[in-house]
């Protein structure tokens, strides 16, 4: 179970309570996972700014600290009527905002991050309207030395594309 908080002006919550079939090699690897994405810094991601987990009756619960992203998410401008249509010119810079993070993901860092929840939910916008792509849970290594695969598969279709972008004008 996972839930979002946002909390004064500047952080936003991730609260996820795990069951009781958590392992400890589990979490020590989650561990691994967050120290990692803590310290990748881009203009086109939303930089995780800490976390911690306790283990209670409830199982473990971990908590994750992100940026504040004022304009929520692209799902939001493209979906909810409530939330003011967005001009094509920020879609283009949305779109290659978006483009530029998973190009560092994929290609700028020493070990390569496959980033695996690319939608237009994940995709958050700062107050200028940059895109920073955010939820690196699904994120994983990729392939290094004579490692020619990732062993775990692509969880979810990609539904950021032309289709959503045109319907939405
Ligand atoms: N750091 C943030 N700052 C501001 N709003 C956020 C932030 N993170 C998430 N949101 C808002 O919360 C909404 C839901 O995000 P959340 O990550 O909980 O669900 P999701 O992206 O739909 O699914 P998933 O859990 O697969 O990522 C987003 O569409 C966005 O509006
Ligand atoms: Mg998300």
């Amino acid at each position: 179970m996972t839930s979002q908080f946002f909390v004064g002006l500047s952080v936003a919550l991730t609260i996820d309570v795990t069951n009781s079939s958590y392992t400890m090699q589990g979490h020590q690897q989650w561990i691994a996972e967050v120290q990692f994405l803590g310290v990748l810094e881009h203009p086109n991601l939303v930089k995780l700014l800490g976390y911690c987990a306790t283990d209670g009756e409830r199982g473990i619960q971990r908590l994750l600290v992100y940026e504040y992203m004022q304009n929520r998410s692209l799902e939001d401008h493209l979906f909810n009527k409530a939330v003011p249509v967005v001009p094509w010119r920020t879609r283009l810079k949305i779109i290659l905002g978006a483009a530029q993070g998973m190009a560092y993901l994929h290609e700028g860092l020493e070990v390569q991050v496959i980033y695996r929840d690319f939608k237009s939910s994940n995709v958050l916008l700062d107050e200028n309207f940059c895109a920073r792509l955010s939820d690196f849970g699904l994120a994983r290594e990729g392939p290094a030395g004579d490692r020619s695969h990732v062993s775990t598969a692509v969880r979810h279709a990609l539904d950021f594309n032309s289709h959503g972008l045109i319907v939405n004008t």
